[in-house]
Formats: C-alpha cells, structure tokens, sequence
C-alpha cells in the first residue's frame, strides 16, 4: 500500500463524485448541527413581546431538524456506496485492523504528524490514521447521534411515528430518561467537534507536507503526486 516506487503516473482517480457531493453537504450539515445544537443546549435569552412576533428557538430547532434528516439520508446513502463505489469508498467503513503491516502504518503517520519522522509515505486513498479516526470519530459518533437524535425526535413526533416506536421506545431506557439522552447526545456532538478540528487541521497540513494532493483531490477527486506514487493500495 505504501511501497514508494517509480512510475510514470502522476494522479489518481480516487474519490468518485458521489463520495465529494456527499463529503461537502455533510460538512455544512455538521456546521448547521454543532451550531444550532449548541443554542437548543444554550438557548439565547428571551425575547420581549408577541410570541408571533418571533420564533427564534422554532428556527434553529427547525434547521437543525432539516440539516439532520440530511445527514440520515446522505449516511444511508454512504452505506449503499461503499458497497457499489470503488475500493476508497469502504476504506472508512472497514479498517485494515487484522493487518500487521497496517498498524504498523499507523504509527509510522503517529510519528510524522508528531513531527518524529522526517519522510512522509503515500497513499492513493486515506492514510491508515485517517480511516481509523474516521471510522470511530466520524462514522461511529454520526451513527450515535443519528440514533440519539431521532430518540429525542420521537418524543415530540409521538407514539405510533416510526421515530418513536423504532428509538424512542428502547433508547430513552437505555439511556436512564430524556435528559440523560440529550446529554449524551450534547456530549456527542464534542467528539465530531474534536474530529472536525483535527480533520481540517490534517488536511492543511499534509496539503502543504506530504507532498501529494490533499484538498484539492476532495474536490476534483484526483490525487496528485509530486514526485512519485505509491504503487498500490
Ligand atoms: C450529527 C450531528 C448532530 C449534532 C452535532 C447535534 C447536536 C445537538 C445538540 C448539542 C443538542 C442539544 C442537546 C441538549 O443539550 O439538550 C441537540 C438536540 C437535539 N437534536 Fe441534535 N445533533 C446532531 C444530530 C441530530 C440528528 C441526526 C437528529 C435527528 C433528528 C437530532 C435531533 C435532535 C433533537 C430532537 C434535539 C432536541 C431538541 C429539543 O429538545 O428542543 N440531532 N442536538
Ligand atoms: C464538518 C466538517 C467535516 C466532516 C464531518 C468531514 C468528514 C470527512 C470524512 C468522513 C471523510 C472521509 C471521506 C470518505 O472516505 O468517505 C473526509 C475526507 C476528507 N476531508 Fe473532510 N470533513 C469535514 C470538513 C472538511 C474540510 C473543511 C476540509 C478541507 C479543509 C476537509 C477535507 C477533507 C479531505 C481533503 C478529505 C480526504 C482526505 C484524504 O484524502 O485522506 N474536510 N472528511
């Protein structure tokens, strides 16, 4: 996956674009949902007069509501393109773990994103670090809040809604009551923070490091090497 040999190509079709249309609209979605979830746990002060003057509260849980029935529908689409998409569209659902070598990439991009290794090894998809963050960070914390969410979606949709007998009726228990849920659910939305924040600090860095193409391949889908590939993956 990472052997550094000479080749005569120097870019790579990776990421399809179904897999880039989906990366950008999550990412404004998760915007959209860290902001307006960090006012529905904070709500702003009240508001004087007519109550149909405003409806502050009533918009932010609405685009928080739209922005995550967004992320429902585009991560079942995710789903059903790992299956059908090329090789990189699994990577994050399925990391290397059974491997030796894999792991033993893993600390190699430990060492270099701590700065304890001077060379930086290719990949024609995500690096080893990468899809293991991604797959606990990112697909785990997006499959909690998604069940979390539509828990608390449940308890205002009320009974016979699917919301409400498919999440509602068993996570609420699960969890103690409402407000634990909510908690959890608060809770969950620092650990995408935490991936966020790390994500896009990689992404620029190794933009400008690890010579190869990094952002730009999220948007046109091709990966650039500046001096070599990596002969496989
Ligand atoms: C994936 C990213 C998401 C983030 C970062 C996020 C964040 C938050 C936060 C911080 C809260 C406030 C919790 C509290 O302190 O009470 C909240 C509430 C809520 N979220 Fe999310 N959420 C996400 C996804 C979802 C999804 C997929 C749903 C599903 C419909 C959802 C439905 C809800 C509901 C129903 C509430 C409670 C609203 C209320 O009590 O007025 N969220 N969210
Ligand atoms: C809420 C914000 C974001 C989230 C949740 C997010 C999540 C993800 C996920 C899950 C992947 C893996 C894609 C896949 O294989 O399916 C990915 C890849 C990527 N993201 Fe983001 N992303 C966000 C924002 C950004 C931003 C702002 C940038 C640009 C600075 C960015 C740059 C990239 C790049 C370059 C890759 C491919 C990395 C590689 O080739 O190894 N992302 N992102």
């Amino acid at each position: 996956m990472s052997v550094v040999e000479k080749h005569k190509e120097e870019a790579v079709y990776i990421y399809q674009a179904p897999i880039r249309i989906w990366h950008w609209v999550q990412a404004f979605a998760l915007l959209a949902l860290g902001l307006t979830g960090y006012f529905i746990g904070s709500p702003l002060p009240s508001v004087g007069g007519e109550a149909y003057d405003h409806y502050v509260m009533g918009y932010i849980r609405w685009i928080h509501f739209v922005a995550a029935y967004l992320v429902i529908i585009g991560f079942v689409f995710r789903i059903y393109w790992a299956f059908v998409g090329n090789v990189h569209a699994r990577q994050i659902f399925v990391p290397s773990v059974w491997r030796k070598s894999w792991w033993a990439e893993v600390w190699h991009e430990i060492k270099w994103y701590a700065m304890m290794t001077r060379e930086p090894k290719k990949y024609l998809g995500h690096n080893p670090l990468a899809v293991l963050t991604m797959h606990i960070m990112y697909v785990w914390g997006t499959v909690f809040m998604i069940v979390t969410g539509l828990a608390l979606y449940g308890e205002g949709t009320g009974p016979g809604t699917w919301q409400h007998s498919w999440f509602t009726t068993w996570i609420i228990p699960l969890f103690g009551q409402s407000q634990d849920v909510h908690t959890w659910h608060h809770l969950g939305m620092w650990v995408l923070v935490c991936f966020v924040i790390t994500h896009i600090y990689v992404a620029v860095r190794e933009d400008i490091m690890s010579r190869q193409s990094i952002i730009s391949s999220m948007i046109s889908g091709w990966r650039m090497f500046k001096d070599d590939r990596p002969a496989d993956d």
